[in-house]
């Protein structure tokens, strides 16, 4: 059975720097209080109009499947992760099957959150392993800025967050590295835990309420029909806003991290010492710096970019491996770790043998 390897990797980051202080016009924050509780000094805010999260995801996608040496028409498969998708439904696969060309191939969402990039890369490696396809599209892309409360009001998470895209080629391999080893993906581990699934969570729209009684279905009217979808009172209530209880994410993401990253380690007989390369979800740089404590890892052993970016969720892993292998930081044979942790909660890693 071969592995999967990623044979091509790109990002793509909005021009329009956003600083710390550019918040402040906005609400009552402060660079210091952001850098001090996440480690960001600035984030990227994609265009209002033409930019969006699928248009992101293609830029990466493009850099991505051109220095996989193919073309678009050559990708068999896509999945696609984000949480700021441009519509409703359909999902954000098939814009980039539709905006690249490409032939009538498979396209999948997946909706994890901060997870979502690594998800992905599971779901698309066992497609790979099974050989049923041979070049698949993995991206990660997310708009944040156009959904943030940008008041006083949502400060605790609208400051988190940045916009921007990354993607990989997966192609199946059967080179062993000159022990023998095998190369690519090793392995991946899913987690979840739905217990607290509101403390992270956007519940509008959505059909977690009991929006109507089907005995005074018939009696409502357009606008009121239109209520219950979206309405003043959400908007009035920040309902239709990210909520999160950030200590309380916090708490649970410096356990599930090193739990996770060990994890992979563990299956594969490896140790963290063993690792070349972390990169973590980019949430906050006191959770990555906790992870690394814990772990007893070098600064060479991780990679953090989320001051320049913020979190960008599901884009987050893919930007920042893309930013590391350009850097040079990675290299054939080296040991790199994926691992994610966010809403659901659900929880991710991939161990590579690049
Ligand atoms: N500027 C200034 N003050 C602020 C801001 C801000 N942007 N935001 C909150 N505060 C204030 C609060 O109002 C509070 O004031 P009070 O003490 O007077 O009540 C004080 O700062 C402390 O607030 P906390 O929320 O306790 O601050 P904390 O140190 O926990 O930091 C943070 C908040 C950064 C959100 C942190 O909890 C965190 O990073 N949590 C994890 C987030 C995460 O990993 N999310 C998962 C990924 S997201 C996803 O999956 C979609």
């Amino acid at each position: 059975m071969p592995s999967s390897k990623i044979a091509g990797i790109g990002m793509y980051v909005p021009e329009n720097v956003i600083t710390n202080n550019d918040l402040k016009k906005y609400m009552d924050t402060s660079d210091e209080w952001i850098q001090e509780r996440t480690g960001i000094k600035e984030r990227r805010y994609a265009h209002r109009t033409d930019e969006t999260t699928t248009t992101m995801g293609v830029e990466a996608a493009k850099i991505g499947i051109e220095r996989a040496g193919i073309t678009p028409q050559d990708i068999d498969f896509i999945v696609f992760a984000t949480l700021s998708p441009d519509y409703y439904f359909p999902g954000c696969g098939v814009l980039v099957q539709r905006a690249l060309k490409m032939k009538e191939i498979g396209a999948l969402d997946v909706r994890n959150q901060c997870s979502g990039f690594v998800y992905a890369l599971s779901v698309a490696d066992q497609f790979i392993k099974s050989g049923m396809y041979k070049n698949i599209l993995v991206i990660g892309s997310e708009k944040h800025s156009f959904g943030l409360d940008l008041t006083t009001r949502g400060r605790n998470v609208s400051v988190i967050f940045g916009d921007g895209a990354g993607a990989v080629v997966l192609q199946p391999t059967n080179e062993t590295t000159t022990a023998g080893g095998k190369r690519g993906i090793l392995s991946t581990h899913l987690h979840s835990d739905g217990e607290s699934a509101e403390i992270l969570a956007m519940y509008n729209p959505g059909t977690h309420a009991n929006h109507w009684s089907t005995e005074k279905f018939a009696d409502f009217n357009d606008a009121e029909m239109a209520d219950m979808f979206m309405s003043h009172a959400m908007i009035e209530n920040a309902q239709l806003f990210p909520n999160m209880d950030g200590p309380a994410v916090f708490k649970k993401a410096i356990v599930k991290f090193p739990e996770v990253i060990l994890e992979s380690l563990q299956v594969n007989g490896l140790s963290a010492a063993d690792l070349n390369l972390l990169i973590p979800h980019q949430a906050n740089l006191r959770i990555a710096q906790f992870v690394q404590q814990k772990l007893g890892l070098k600064d060479e052993q991780v990679y953090n970019n989320i001051q320049r970016y913020g979190n960008t969720t599901a884009a987050s892993i893919p930007i920042a491996l893309c930013e590391a292998w350009q850097e040079g930081k990675i290299k054939k044979n080296d040991l790199v770790c994926l691992a994610a942790f966010g809403s659901g909660f659900t929880w991710a890693s991939a161990l590579i043998r690049w």
